[in-house]
């Protein structure tokens, strides 16, 4: 039966309503959890305005050739699977427990979908006949948490068959995985549709290098519409997981072509660094040397950013070989201390000190106003999880594809 007017403007009016309170709460239990430093009444709403403004700009983009999009919507599954976000939450809240892993994996994931054509879970198909996959590009290089998402979208679908989309699963999910290693909530709206294609060569050129320098870094992140601030406050995820030796053992033995290590490292910290990665796991330039952990190095191409994060996640779609998958490769931990620890400051903390693992990292210092960002953020937790939640709402939106576009699949690795 259509629904009158009327009534959708009050449906409308009832989830914004919801949304308002969610975010109320939201912002309340971040306050609360984290120490953040609102102390009055007033700045707290002023707080949430601040955040609700964003949201309510967020009308989506419409396209010219076409009808125009549906807009994501606060709990877009509350009639077609009400259980859809309990699910989701639920089963990462699991893994989660099995393997902690699956946090920085999933974040990662996530990461590349949204910054490679949108949030479209493009980046979860798998190559057919005609069609190369963001899979095979090679900033793939470690990626994992796909058989997380398998696994949480088998139960939708025994649940609500047919309705939820493997692009929301993908950008809950990341959500879930923040909160549970100490990172801020943030709401989300729904509604995402997934791709039909995937974006091989877009995610071998345009995801942001390991080995960049602040230029590069700031003008892949500029090409996605976020600015030195936000791109400061994405970059403190890497707070989370380890960093494989391949990503940064030039810097230790042969940097810029010489013999030598970063002039920039302190002798402890070198030696700290060489301890974890020897140099025989050295993966320069000059033959495509066997890697350690059994997966293909790098090709010239670099690798991304975010999946130069190591995790040991879900390399199989069963509980069973999630359990059992021991990690045997080697790298550093950031600083990631288990649920609880500081969310991100820790980060910011040892690129002042000089200590940032990766060369495009330590590069945040190297411009005035990222510097500027770096240094706040080090002092001031709840600034930086504020920060980093706007921008995660943000790369959680970017070119998303809503009805009549996209479609919803049934199994992540395939186009419907
Ligand atoms: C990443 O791409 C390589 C080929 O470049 C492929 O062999 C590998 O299976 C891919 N990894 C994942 C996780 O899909
Ligand atoms: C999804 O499709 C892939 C590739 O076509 C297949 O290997 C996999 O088993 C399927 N997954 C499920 C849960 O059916």
């Amino acid at each position: 039966m259509p629904m009158s007017i009327f009534e959708s403007a009050i449906m409308r009016k009832l989830s914004l309503f919801t949304f308002v309170l969610c975010v109320w709460i939201s912002v309340k239990k971040t306050t609360h959890l984290n120490h953040f430093s609102l102390s009055s009444s007033s700045s707290l709403s002023s707080e949430t305005s601040w955040i609700l403004q964003d949201i309510l700009l967020d009308s989506e983009d419409f396209e010219d050739d076409e009808a125009p999009a549906r807009s994501l919507e606060y709990d877009f599954y509350r009639e077609t699977c009400p259980e859809a976000e309990k699910i989701i939450r639920d089963k990462v809240h699991q893994l989660f427990k099995i393997k902690a892993a699956v946090a920085p994996a999933l974040l990662r994931l996530a990461f590349h979908d949204c910054f490679i054509e949108g949030c479209d879970a493009s980046v979860l198909l798998d190559p057919v006949e005609g069609m190369d996959s963001e899979k095979d590009s090679p900033p793939n290089e470690s990626l994992k948490g796909f058989d997380a998402i398998d696994i949480i979208k088998s139960e939708l679908e025994e649940v609500c068959p047919g309705v939820v989309s493997c692009a929301d699963i993908l950008v809950l999910a990341a959500r879930e995985a923040v909160l549970l290693t100490g990172g801020p909530f943030y709401p989300l709206n729904t509604g995402r549709r997934d791709s039909t294609a995937s974006f091989s060569d877009s995610a071998t050129n345009d995801l942001p290098s390991p080995n960049a320098d602040l230029s590069e870094t700031l003008a892949s992140f500029s090409s996605r519409g976020f600015d030195e601030r936000e791109t400061v406050s994405l970059l403190g995820a890497h707070s989370i997981g380890q960093i494989h030796c391949k990503f940064f053992q030039n810097r230790l033995y042969s940097f810029g072509g010489t013999d030598e290590p970063d002039p920039t490292f302190d002798s402890e910290f070198l030696n700290r660094m060489r301890s974890k990665c020897s140099k025989s796991h050295s993966s320069t330039s000059t033959a495509p040397s066997p890697s350690f952990d059994g997966s293909p190095l790098p090709t010239a191409q670099s690798p991304s950013f975010y999946s130069s994060l190591s995790s040991e996640a879900a390399t199989s779609a069963s509980f069973e070989k999630l359990l059992s998958s021991s990690p045997k490769d080697q790298g550093m931990a950031v600083s990631y201390e288990g649920t609880g620890a500081d969310f991100g400051t820790v980060y910011y903390r040892s690129l002042l000190q000089g200590k940032g693992i990766l060369y495009a990292d330590q590069q945040l210092m190297a411009g005035e106003e990222t510097g500027l960002w770096v240094r706040a953020y080090a002092s001031d937790a709840s600034l930086y999880q504020r920060d980093f939640a706007i921008a995660m709402m943000k790369l959680s939106k970017l070119h998303v594809l809503t009805a009549p576009r996209g479609q919803i699949r049934k199994n992540c690795s395939k186009v419907a």
